[in-house]
C-alpha cells in the first residue's frame, strides 16, 4: 500500500506570520484600547504600554523572519498614531511606518498591510466613533494618508480586519470599548464598515496602478469566519439551536459576505446598494480559529439562550476555550471560494499554547485542510500564521500566547525566543509542503489528520 508522503503546496504559494499594530508596537497612548486598558477593563489587569516594542525592535523581528524563511508579514497602522489630533496627522509616525516598510522590502519579506484592526483615535471614539455621521469620512480622510504615503509598499492591502467582531463586541455585547449593547448601533457599525471599505478600496486602486512585484494592485478584507453548527441536541433544543446556527453565522459571516457578493446590505446592516461595495474584492482575506457549537441552555439570556463555548465530546479546546474543529477550516475555504471565486489568502490561523503543546499539530492539520481545499480548486494564494509573536490579546491581556516566537511583555530584554512551532514551520515553508518527517519529528500524533481520513470534511 502506497502511503502519501507528502502534502504539496502551489508553486509561489505565499508563506508567512500576521499581526496588528496596536498588539505589539506599544506606545499607542492616544487611542480607545489604550484608555481602556488604564480603565483596568482588561481581564489580566495588563496594559500594552511598550508593549513588546516593535516599533523600536522591528529590525530585530523582521531579521528572526529572515532567519526563519517567513516570506510574508501581515502588520498593521495605528490610526491614533498617525492622526492623534482631529485633521493633524503626524508625519513623524508616518515616516517611522515608512521605515518599517522599508526594511520588510530589503528583506524581501513581502507585506500585506492593514489599515484598520479595530483601534480608534480617542478623539474619534470620544466623539462617537463609528456612529459620528461623518464616521466613515474621517475614516477615509486617514485612509488616504496611508495609501498616499505609504501606497508603494504592500504588496496586499487589509482595508479592515474582521468588521464583524469591533461591531459585535464593541456595541453588542458590550465587551469592547465603547462598551455598548444596542443591536440597532451594531448594524450600524456594520454598515459604516461596509462604506468605508467600498470607498477605501476605490482609494487604493486610484492611487496604486500596481504591486511591487508589477501585478495587479491587491485589496480585500480580513474576515472572521467560524464554522457555526447546532450543537445536536435531542428534542426541541436541537430545532432551536438549529435556528439559532443560521441566526448566527448569518450576522457572524453570511450578512457581511452576502453583501460584499452583492453590493446590497441587508437588514440589520442598512438595507440599502453600498456604492461601489460589489467587486471591492481582489481577494478574500480569510481568518478562520475554531469551530462554534451552539448547544441550548436557558440560563444564557444575553445570548439568545446558547451556550457559544460548549464543546462536543472528544473535541479538544485551546486554552481561550474554542474548540479545535480544522474540517471547518476547509468548509469556510470552500465557503468563500464558491461564494466569490476571487483568489483567497489565509490572512489568520493559529491558537492560544503558552508551553506549544497543542500548536503543532493544531496548525499541521488546519495547513492540511488548506491542502485540501485547493486540491478540490479553490484558489488559495497564501497562508499567514497568526501570530509571529506573542502579543496583546485584546480583552484577554498579554496572557494569552498566541506567538511562534515567545515573547514575554514584562521581560526587561524583550527577549524573542521561536517556539518548536516557529522551526516548524520553517521546515514546511522549506519544503513548501508538509511531509511525513515533519509530522513525525514535531507532532506525531497529527499523521490521521494530516494524511489520514481523522478530519475528512
Ligand atoms: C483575530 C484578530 O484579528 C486578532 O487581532 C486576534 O488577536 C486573533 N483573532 C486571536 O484572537
Amino acid at each position: 500500500m502506497s502511503e502519501t508522503q507528502r502534502l504539496d503546496f502551489p508553486k509561489n504559494f505565499l508563506w508567512g506570520t500576521a499581526t496588528a499594530g496596536h498588539q505589539i508596537e506599544g506606545h499607542n497612548d492616544k487611542s480607545d484600547w489604550w484608555r481602556f486598558e488604564q480603565e483596568g477593563k482588561v481581564k489580566d489587569g495588563t496594559k500594552t504600554g511598550r508593549n513588546i516594542d516593535y516599533w523600536n525592535r522591528y529590525e530585530e523581528d523582521h531579521a528572526l523572519m529572515s532567519d526563519l524563511g517567513y516570506q510574508v508579514f501581515r502588520l498593521g497602522v495605528e490610526w491614533a498614531k498617525i492622526e492623534p489630533e482631529d485633521g493633524k496627522f503626524d508625519m513623524a509616525a508616518v515616516e517611522r511606518y515608512r521605515k518599517i516598510l522599508q526594511s520588510l522590502r530589503d528583506r524581501k519579506i513581502q507585506i500585506c498591510l492593514t489599515i484598520y484592526h479595530w483601534v480608534l483615535p480617542l478623539w474619534f471614539a470620544q466623539s462617537g466613533g463609528w456612529l459620528r455621521e461623518d464616521a466613515v469620512d474621517r475614516f477615509v480622510r486617514f485612509a488616504e494618508v496611508v495609501v498616499k504615503e505609504l501606497g508603494e509598499f504592500p504588496d496586499l492591502w487589509v482595508t479592515l480586519n474582521e468588521p464583524s467582531v469591533p461591531a459585535a463586541a464593541g456595541y453588542l455585547a458590550g465587551e469592547f470599548p465603547p462598551e455598548h449593547k444596542n443591536f440597532r448601533e451594531y448594524g450600524l457599525v456594520m454598515n459604516r464598515q461596509m462604506h468605508a471599505h467600498a470607498r477605501t478600496y476605490k482609494l487604493i486602486h486610484d492611487n496604486v496602478s500596481k504591486a511591487p512585484g508589477g501585478g495587479p494592485t491587491m485589496a480585500g478584507v480580513a474576515y472572521a469566519f467560524q464554522w457555526i453548527e447546532a450543537y445536536g441536541s435531542a428534542g426541541l433544543p436541537g430545532l432551536y439551536e438549529k435556528m439559532m446556527a443560521r441566526i448566527f453565522s448569518f450576522g457572524s459571516y453570511r450578512g457581511w459576505n452576502n453583501a460584499a457578493a452583492t453590493g446590497y446590505a441587508p437588514f440589520p446592516f442598512g438595507r440599502e446598494i453600498i456604492p461601489g461595495l460589489k467587486d471591492s474584492y481582489d481577494f478574500c482575506g480569510v481568518n478562520y480559529y475554531m469551530r462554534n457549537s451552539l448547544k441550548f441552555d436557558a440560563s444564557k439570556k444575553d445570548t439568545g439562550f446558547v451556550d457559544m463555548e460548549a464543546i462536543p465530546p472528544g473535541i479538544e479546546k485551546t486554552q481561550m476555550g474554542w474548540q479545535i474543529y480544522p474540517p471547518g477550516f476547509n468548509k469556510i475555504l470552500m465557503y468563500v471560494w464558491e461564494k466569490f471565486k476571487k483568489p483567497i489568502y489565509i490572512t489568520e490561523n493559529g491558537i492560544a499554547d503558552d508551553v506549544d503543546a497543542q500548536r503543532p499539530r493544531y496548525l499541521l492539520e488546519h495547513i492540511a485542510q488548506v491542502n485540501r481545499a485547493i486540491n478540490a480548486g479553490a484558489d488559495i494564494r497564501g497562508y499567514m500564521q497568526w501570530s509571529f509573536i506573542d502579543n496583546f490579546e485584546w480583552k484577554e491581556g498579554f496572557s494569552k500566547k498566541f506567538g511562534l516566537i515567545e515573547c514575554r511583555h514584562d521581560d526587561p530584554e524583550l527577549k524573542r525566543k521561536p517556539r518548536p512551532s516557529a522551526r516548524m514551520y520553517s521546515e514546511i515553508i522549506k519544503e513548501n509542503a508538509i511531509t511525513r518527517d515533519i509530522v513525525k519529528k514535531y507532532a506525531p500524533s497529527a499523521a490521521d489528520g494530516v494524511f489520514g481520513d481523522k478530519w475528512k470534511a
